[in-house]
Order: structure tokens, then sequence, then C-alpha cells
């Protein structure tokens, strides 16, 4: 295959949200097709990477799964800080979760990179019988929010990865004649490491 013209490129990515929303089983999904009936509560954050070619470019996820638990809130700067792309996740059983999710999303609009791609999701589709957030109320939150709108399931792999494949799509670094600044996104022929650089002490 020809390769001239074909980008790869490092995207940091984040995952933000509630307690038991399905972060890392979103993210388990996606790297490794599993799914797991009692996932345990993250710890701090979990750190993974997984590819997904759009077009002509090769974009390698860089995914920090954060903690949900408040008692780790104020580790989240790190993580989303420089963040190409960020997944706010609650869960479409949890009225609470959704109301956590829009805390999130004011957080980052506060205090995260401007570029960024913030994706809602509403995770546990598969429960629908259990909805208590309709998909038309978080659709509206995140269309005057500028976000991108999603609703998944990690257990039956429900978009899991439309959600990354349309993400990477949305990257500045994809679209033509874009120049962001301050995005852990780079070539990877130039070397640069961006993973792994921070953690926790
Ligand atoms: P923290 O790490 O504590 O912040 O939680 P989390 O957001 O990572 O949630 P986690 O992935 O640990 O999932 C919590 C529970 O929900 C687990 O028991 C999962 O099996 C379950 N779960 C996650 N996603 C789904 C889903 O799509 N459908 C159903 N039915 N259950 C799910
Ligand atoms: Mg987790």
């Amino acid at each position: 295959m020809a390769s001239s013209g074909h980008k790869n490129v490092n995207a940091k990515l984040v995952l933000l949200g509630d307690v038991g929303a399905g972060k890392s089983s979103l993210v388990l999904r996606f790297v490794k097709g599993q799914f797991v009936e009692f996932q345990e509560s993250t710890i701090g954050a979990a750190f993974f990477s997984q590819t997904v070619a759009v077009n002509d470019a090769t974009v390698k996820f860089e995914i920090w799964d954060t903690a949900g638990q408040e008692r780790y809130h104020s580790l989240a700067p790190m993580y989303y800080r420089g963040a190409a792309a960020a997944i706010i996740v609650y869960d479409i059983t949890n009225q609470a979760s959704f109301d956590r999710a829009k805390k999130w999303v004011h957080e980052l609009q506060a205090q995260g990179n401007p570029n960024m791609v913030m994706a809602l999701t509403g995770n546990k589709v598969d429960l629908l019988e259990a909805r208590k957030v309709a998909a038309e109320e978080a659709q509206t939150y995140a269309q005057e929010n500028g976000l991108f709108f999603m609703e998944t399931s990690a257990k039956d792999a429900t978009n899991v990865n439309d959600l990354f494949y349309e993400i990477a799509k949305k990257l500045p670094h994809l679209q033509p004649a874009s120049n962001p600044s301050g995005m852990v996104l780079v070539d990877r022929t130039s070397g640069s490491a961006a993973a792994g650089a921070s953690c926790c002490s």
C-alpha cells in the first residue's frame, strides 16, 4: 500500500464521568472486545491505547480512563489537560450520573483545551426498560454545548467502535488546514512520546 499522504497521529483521550457509568467497560470493549459483569471501580486512573484507521490516517488513541469516585476529582486535570478528546460518560438508567456529566462538561469548558473534541455518551443502552434519561434531552443538551452525542452499550457493544471512530474523524489534525495549539496530538514520525509522561504520585 502506498504510504504517501498517510498520516500517523497520536491523540490523548480522557474518559470522565460518574462512578459506575461504564467508563472502564467502554474502554475494555473498545481495546479488547471484552465485557465483564463485575468490573472493579477504577483507582486513580488507568492507561490504554488503541488504533483507529480513518480515511488516509491512523489515529493512535492514548486513553486515560479516570476514576469516577469523588475523592479522585482533584486528579482529573492531570488527565484532561492537553487532551485532544474527552468522552463524558453517564448511565442512561441513572439521572444523577447525567447531572454529574453536565458538571464535567462545565469543568472542561472552563479549564480544558478549547479545541478539545468532546463526546457526551449515554451508556448502558441495553437496559432500555430502566431508562431514566431521555435521548432527546441529552441530544438537546449536547447540541447546545457543542458536544457530539451518542448512546452506547459496553455490554452488547452497541456504538462503541463508532464512538471512537467518530471522535477520530473530528480531530482537528485530520481536518484540512487546521493548526490547533496546546494539544497532545503528534506526528509519530517526529518521535515525540506523549503517553505515560505523567502519572500518579
Ligand atoms: P468507576 O471506575 O468507579 O468510575 O466506574 P466506571 O465508570 O469505570 O464503570 P465500570 O466500567 O466499572 O462499570 C460499572 C458497572 O456497570 C459494572 O458492573 C459493569 O459491568 C456495568 N456496565 C458497564 N457498562 C455497561 C453496559 O453498557 N450495560 C450494562 N448492562 N452494564 C454495564
Ligand atoms: Mg472505571
